[in-house]
């Protein structure tokens, strides 16, 4: 297949260029940086100069590389900086999610590509009530979170869109794999605190696994929408100490929620406390995809190379209060 790849050069798109020549498939990647396009060709893949908020520009390139499949793999989160809003952060973000999701849908559609794979996220999604662990049939979350009702609206646009286009949107976990990962320095420094009792969920997932469900995505038919996360959706109590042990790092702070509030607004307030994981049952079921990384307890060590947790640390005994997901 020739798959064009839309953000070929960033943390998920470099380990999806290879594996998707490893396939055997074709790749167009883009970038917006020539020197970032020159290292895609050394990776393999056919380069390509393209800002994705240019529609012209987009319905000429998608036309002239003749793909049989679109990845749209673009965000703008490099050098981001997460404050007390989330929306501002995502800004440039939200516009790649909505309007180039469109250029893309519609030069799709004139060059006559059916098959669409698209990056969703399930971080801060599912409503907040009942289980801990939700599945894509799970309601996703109406209620306001304040400074990230942009960000929110965005990933429900690029899922519907992509849906009705009869495409594929892959909700993520948070990516990890990197050493330069968002979440390194902040855990490092002891910037990234336990929230009140620790208690809201996320989900993980490694580089090379979210890479290889997009190659598992572009051989099913969509439309569908599936979360792409590892085993073990886990609170915050019990992953952070665990990624700051990994990191050599001394063990999160635990503040109040008062003081989260007042520091990193209600989307930090949320994530802590309320925020639910997902699962990935259906993409095991449906994608016959398997986890090179089952579980950031083993991940998180591979990754950042501080080896296994320390037996009797603080770190191991929280490792050792296992939710069951
Ligand atoms: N689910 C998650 O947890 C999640 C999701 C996304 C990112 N992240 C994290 O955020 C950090 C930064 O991500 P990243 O390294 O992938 O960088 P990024 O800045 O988010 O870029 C991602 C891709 O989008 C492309 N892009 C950006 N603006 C574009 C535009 N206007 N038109 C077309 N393409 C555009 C980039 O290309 P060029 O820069 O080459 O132009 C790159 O290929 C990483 O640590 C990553 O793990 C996490």
């Amino acid at each position: 297949m020739r798959v064009f790849v839309a953000g070929a050069s960033g943390a998920i798109g470099t380990r999806l260029v290879p594996q998707l020549i490893e396939a055997g498939h074709e790749v167009i990647g883009t970038s917006t940086s020539p020197r970032k396009a020159a290292r895609l060709r050394a990776r393999g893949a056919e380069p390509l100069l393209l800002d994705l908020l240019d529609a012209g520009a987009v319905r000429k390139a998608v036309l002239e590389s003749k793909p049989d499949a679109i990845v749209h793999q673009a965000t703008a989160l490099a050098n981001a900086r997460f404050g007390r809003n989330f929306d501002r952060t995502f800004a440039g973000t939200n516009r790649l999610r909505t309007e180039g999701t469109d250029n893309l849908l519609v030069a799709a559609r004139k060059a006559g590509v059916s098959r669409f794979v698209a990056q969703s996220n399930v971080t801060f999604r599912y409503a907040r009530e009942g289980g801990m662990v939700k599945t894509e049939e799970d309601p996703l979350d109406t209620v306001p979170v304040a400074g990230a009702e942009e960000s929110r609206a965005a990933m429900n646009y690029l899922d519907d869109a992509v849906v009705a286009a009869g495409g594929v949107a892959l909700r993520y976990g948070i990516f990890y794999g990197a050493a330069n990962d968002g979440m390194v320095e902040p855990v490092r420094k002891r910037q990234f605190p336990i929230v009140g009792d620790g208690g809201g969920f996320m989900s993980w997932i490694h580089l090379d696994d979210a890479s290889a469900a997009v190659v598992r995505a572009l051989e099913h038919d969509g439309p569908a929408v599936y979360n792409i996360v590892d085993d073990e959706p886990a609170p915050a109590r019990q992953w952070l100490p665990a990624l700051a042990e990994a990191l050599g790092a001394k063990p999160p702070r635990r503040v109040p929620v008062w003081l989260a509030r007042l520091l990193a607004g209600e989307p930090g307030v949320v994530m802590g406390t309320e925020a639910r994981g997902a699962s990935n049952a259906k993409a095991k079921r449906e994608l016959g995809w398997t986890l090179r990384y089952p579980s950031w307890r083993q991940g998180f060590p591979a990754v950042y190379g501080a080896g296994e947790p320390r037996k009797g640390s603080r770190g191991t005994q929280r490792l050792g209060e296992r939710v069951a997901a």
